[in-house]
């Protein structure tokens, strides 16, 4: 029998420090106001020394996993979507499995930098389609602040650090775009972007692991032109119009590019979730702690249908479109 992936939980995990623009103005050439107008960012959270991703990603899926009574001994895959592992290998998603107590299945992680969570999801929902997982974990977690040029202006404005972890359950698959689960996830990259959006270091290049690099501009343009065309793929894909779409949930890089998706769907604001007022950009955790906060407060409800759409470093982007 087909399967399909329900979403079962939601779990994160944001460190305690937060950072506001003016803690950055005081010892950098920007303002509160640049930054507020420009992204929409006015703070963001920062690992403490000692804290490394897994730390962070290990909490949120602790919290995913305890609001449905499970244990990680109920699962059978975890995947693990960062830019910033704890080490260069193992997987971040091998330490968290040790953590969680989960001892069979596979754990690893996948790196498609802001968009990550939507490549993890798609993995996972792959799996479980398949019959070769039957309860997976996905999980977005990110210590950007250690791979950030503090003295550029440019791109350590923009960042912050967080988890969030969705788990997800094989049920039978019904089908249609009515019944409950994974509709369909949608991948793409382009090479050729690759020196848009890079970090200078790494094991095969310097051996250090250096510093986030970005032609800001240009990611923004793409970013616009991209996400739009791929989430009328999602919805082209299951006959769906975007006055269908209950949530739009966004990666969280810029609020002007937030706004761009959302008025391109013809959506009140009041159906697009923003955190990045409070979390600024958090990469792969973007979107699953977004997820996190409008589950957890009542907003996004058990059959509505949530789009989700990400582009980042690669180039990469895509979109999924779940009914909740
Ligand atoms: O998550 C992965 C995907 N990432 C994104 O989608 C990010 C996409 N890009 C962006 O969000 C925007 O391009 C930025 C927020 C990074 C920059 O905004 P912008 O409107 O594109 O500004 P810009 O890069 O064109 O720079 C405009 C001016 C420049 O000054 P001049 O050359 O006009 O004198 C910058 O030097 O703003 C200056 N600037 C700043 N000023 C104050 C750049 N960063 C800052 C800053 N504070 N932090």
């Amino acid at each position: 029998m087909p399967f399909r992936s329900l979403v079962r939980a939601c779990g994160a995990y944001l460190p305690q420090r937060v950072m506001t623009n003016d803690e950055l103005a005081a010892r950098l050439d920007t303002s509160n106001d640049w930054i507020v107008q420009r992204t929409g960012i006015r703070q963001r959270h920062i690992a403490a020394d000692g804290e490394t991703t897994s730390d962070l990603a290990t909490v949120a899926a602790e919290r995913a996993l305890a609001s449905i009574g499970m244990t990680g001994a109920d699962l059978d895959l975890i995947v693990l979507a960062t830019a910033t592992p704890d080490h260069t290998f193992p997987a971040t998603a091998a330490k968290v499995q040790a953590r969680l107590g989960m001892r069979r299945g596979a754990a690893f992680d996948v790196q498609a930098v802001c968009t990550g969570f939507i490549y993890a999801l798609s993995v996972a929902d792959n799996a479980i389609r398949t019959g070769q997982a039957k309860r997976a974990l996905v999980i977005g977690a990110e210590t950007f602040s250690r791979i950030l040029d503090w003295n550029d202006r440019g791109t350590c404005v923009l960042f912050g650090d967080g988890a969030g972890a969705l788990v997800l359950e094989a049920v039978p698959d019904e089908g249609g775009s009515a019944a409950r689960g994974v509709l369909s996830t949608h991948l793409h990259s382009d090479g050729t972007g690759y020196e848009l959006l890079y970090v200078d270091g790494g094991p095969s290049t310097s051996g250090v692991a250096g510093h986030v690099r970005m032609e800001g501009h240009e990611i923004f343009r793409h970013a616009v032109q991209r996400l739009a065309e791929v989430v009328d793929e999602a919805l082209t894909a299951n006959r769906l119009k975007a006055d269908a779409v209950d949530w739009l949930v966004p990666h969280q890089a810029n609020r002007r590019i937030i706004d761009a998706m959302g008025k391109r769907l013809g959506l009140p604001p009041e159906k697009v979730v923003i955190t990045i007022d409070r979390h600024a950009n958090t990469s792969a955790a973007s979107v699953p702690l977004a997820l996190a906060e409008a589950s957890a407060d009542g907003r996004i409800r058990a059959g509505q249908l949530v789009l989700m759409e990400a582009m980042g470093g690669g180039l990469t982007w895509g979109a999924a479109l779940v009914r909740w």
